[in-house]
């Protein structure tokens, strides 16, 4: 029996249940056995949630791309690591050999070195989806420095916000990027993004739409000029177990995003571990996860756990639209993708084409299929399985989220019986529990709660970078010694999970989590608007679409209700980016608070949901009679 691959139902409940049972041990042997390490760990795990502490492995030392990287050279030097697809299909895709991934990423590291980046420093990545992002990231690991990756579709203010947050000292961006027919000018949002943030010093720039950018003297810098002069060499820095890997940026329900702050040795570890049993990963498998690097799932699942176990990981630079809706299935059919992963939202909107775009191609490669980011409805998951898998491919829905590093509910493929819509058993190591309202843990196995852990796994995240104190209140004040997901589940009689969805005020558009603070902040400059509150609302691609509910200023009455729309919507796409555009707005003289004076926002959920009938007892409202103006307008 292996515990690192498991390979049937009865293996899985032994494994789970030692890794319960004794968790050091069962990690201890993992770490081990798939990993190398420069020196051994003192102590397996030390945790306190009230405070919270966490440390895993402490006392070890390793770099993780040595494990990512260096290890494979003797094995399989010339096998794929990353196989790159251009936007344009009819650009030649890339097979960059582990070999020659371990060059570029040693030469990039020499010039991240050279240009005055050191150890613990942070350095934000903004670039598309092409294997300078990649490189980047493991350049910044290699010398230990800390990577920020900001998905290059926010905006200028939101970079400039999560560059200052962390104080980065380099920004890494190219000259623009290819997004189906269109181009993107991201030097220039660079720039101007740049205007806010003193700390900057270097913005090293990759050459890939071949525009004409401006250069600031002393600062910008061609990256492929200073790539020609560097060493190939480049001995990896010795890293603590505890030393933070990368920052990530979310959004909460309130306040500005959380830098979540990674580890390395237990991010790796735990990665590693799940790639290679969620996905069933064997030796000369393609593996196309379909994300961005700019998100968790890029960074677990594209970079880190293929990576570390010397898979073959697809970077698809484009969009699923572009030249038509048959392009994931090309893509597939080309490249012989073994396993393709990917998010609820796009399945909807691929279901929604003709079905000859997928008959187009032949998907006999594929073996396992996954979903990640948003409960997956029940229809979505039988197309994917019907015309996708053609009822061979177990599907995978993944439950995890920016802060656990890794999945944490979901079932292995060919083990583990799937349902659809749930994401089914915990991974060994997961301890997941329902909570009740009164902060209890329910302990019938069929039940309804919150989502909480109540042990911790390595991939957790250590802390919001530069306020612990709110990493304690978010996460681990909810449930007194647990970690609260915000999500709601629902339990079966077997113990399988089926996710519900957030219970907090963070809303999942496209499985893309916004929280309704930034995007309300960014509707309020508007010089017309008085308040605003946004809301989830049911929709059929998106999953959840925003509806946003605003006050106009006296000065706002008479304007033409129409191009107020497409202003709040240009001011949020200008602060956020237009993933967090609102699809309905509605003007009300009104917003339903309570008497402490805080928005009801269960009200307008479910008057945007259009389930007005049951809003329950209004009475208590400081202004129920705006309810009933409010329901009369509904849009
Ligand atoms: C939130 C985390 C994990 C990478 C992408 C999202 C929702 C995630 C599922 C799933 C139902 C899911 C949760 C979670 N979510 N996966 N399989 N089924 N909901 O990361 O942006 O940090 O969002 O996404 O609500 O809390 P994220």
């Amino acid at each position: 029996m292996s515990q690192y691959h498991i390979k049937s139902l009865e293996e899985y409940f032994q494994v789970y249940h030692k890794s319960v049972k004794d968790p050091e041990t069962f990690w201890a042997e993992i770490a081990e056995e798939h990993f190398v390490w420069r020196k051994p760990w003192d102590k397996v795990l030390e945790w306190d949630f009230t405070k919270p502490e966490v440390t895993w492995f402490q006392g070890a030392q390793l770099n993780i791309t040595e494990n990512c990287l260096d290890r494979h050279l003797k094995t399989r030097p010339n096998k794929t690591a990353i196989l790159f697809e251009p936007n344009d299909p009819k650009e030649e895709a890339q097979h960059i050999s582990y070999k020659q991934l371990h060059e570029r990423v040693c030469q990039y590291a020499n010039v991240l070195k050279d240009m005055g980046v050191q150890k613990g420093d942070r350095v934000c990545i903004y670039l598309p989806m092409i294997p300078e992002l990649a490189i980047s990231v493991l350049a910044c690991a290699r010398i230990g420095a800390i990577h920020s990756v900001v998905f290059a579709g926010f905006s200028s203010t939101a970079l400039a916000t999560r560059i200052n947050d962390c104080d980065c000292k380099m920004v890494i961006t190219s000259d623009g990027s290819f997004r189906g027919n269109k181009t993107i000018d991201l030097k220039g949002i660079v720039d101007e993004a740049l205007q806010q943030c003193d700390g900057v010093e270097t913005v090293l720039v990759a050459q890939r739409i071949h525009s004409e950018v401006n250069m600031k003297k002393g600062r910008d810098y061609w990256l492929h000029i200073l790539l020609d002069l560097a060493y190939k060499d480049c001995v990896p820095a010795i890293m603590e177990a505890e030393d933070p890997l990368f920052i990530l940026y979310t959004s909460g329900s309130t306040g500005s995003p959380k830098g979540m702050v990674h580890s390395t040795a237990g991010y790796m570890v735990y990665t590693a571990y799940t790639f290679k049993n969620v996905f069933n990963y064997e030796e000369n498998d393609v593996f196309w996860c379909t994300a961005d690097i700019g998100w968790i799932t890029g960074h677990s699942y594209i970079v880190y756990g293929p990576l570390c176990n010397g898979a073959t990981t697809v970077m698809f630079e484009g969009v699923p639209t572009y030249p038509d809706w048959g392009r994931f299935w090309q893509i597939v059919e080309k490249h012989k993708v073994n396993q393709f992963y990917t998010a609820p939202t796009a399945i909807r909107a691929l279901a929604k084409e003709n079905l000859d775009y997928v008959k187009k191609y032949d998907l006999s490669s594929l073996k396992v299929l996954g979903t990640v980011g948003e409960p997956i409805n029940e229809e979505a998951w039988h197309w994917y399985d019907d015309h996708v898998g053609k009822g061979n491919c177990p599907i995978v829905d993944t439950w995890w989220q920016t802060e656990t590093g890794g999945i944490l509910i979901s079932p292995i493929p060919f083990v583990t019986p799937t349902i659809p819509t749930y994401a089914t058993l915990p991974l060994p190591g997961i301890q997941p529990c329902l909570m009740d309202d009164e902060g209890n843990e329910i302990k019938k196995t069929k039940a309804q709660g919150r989502l909480c852990m109540k042990y911790p796994w390595p991939s957790m995240a250590r802390t919001i970078w530069g306020n612990h104190e709110r990493y304690r209140n978010t996460y681990f004040s909810a449930f007194r010694n647990h970690y609260f997901t915000g999500d709601g589940a629902l339990r079966d009689s077997t113990g399988n999970y089926r996710i519900t969805g957030r219970v907090d005020d963070v809303i999942i558009v496209s499985g893309h989590n916004l929280g309704t603070a930034p995007i309300e902040d960014a509707i309020n400059e508007h010089p017309a608007v008085a308040e605003s509150a946004i809301v989830g609302f049911p929709h059929d691609v998106k999953g959840t679409a925003l509806y946003g509910f605003v006050i106009l200023k006296e000065t706002g009455a008479g304007r033409d209700q129409n191009n107020l729309r497409k202003e709040i919507n240009q001011l949020i796409t200008d602060r956020i980016g237009p993933i967090a555009k609102l699809d309905k707005i509605q003007f009300t003289p009104g917003l339903p608070k309570t008497r402490s004076g805080k928005i009801m926002r269960r009200i307008l959920r479910k008057i945007a949901s259009g389930d007005a009938e049951n809003l329950g007892d209004i009475s208590t409202l400081l202004n129920p009679e705006v309810v009933k103006e409010i329901k009369e307008h509904t849009l």
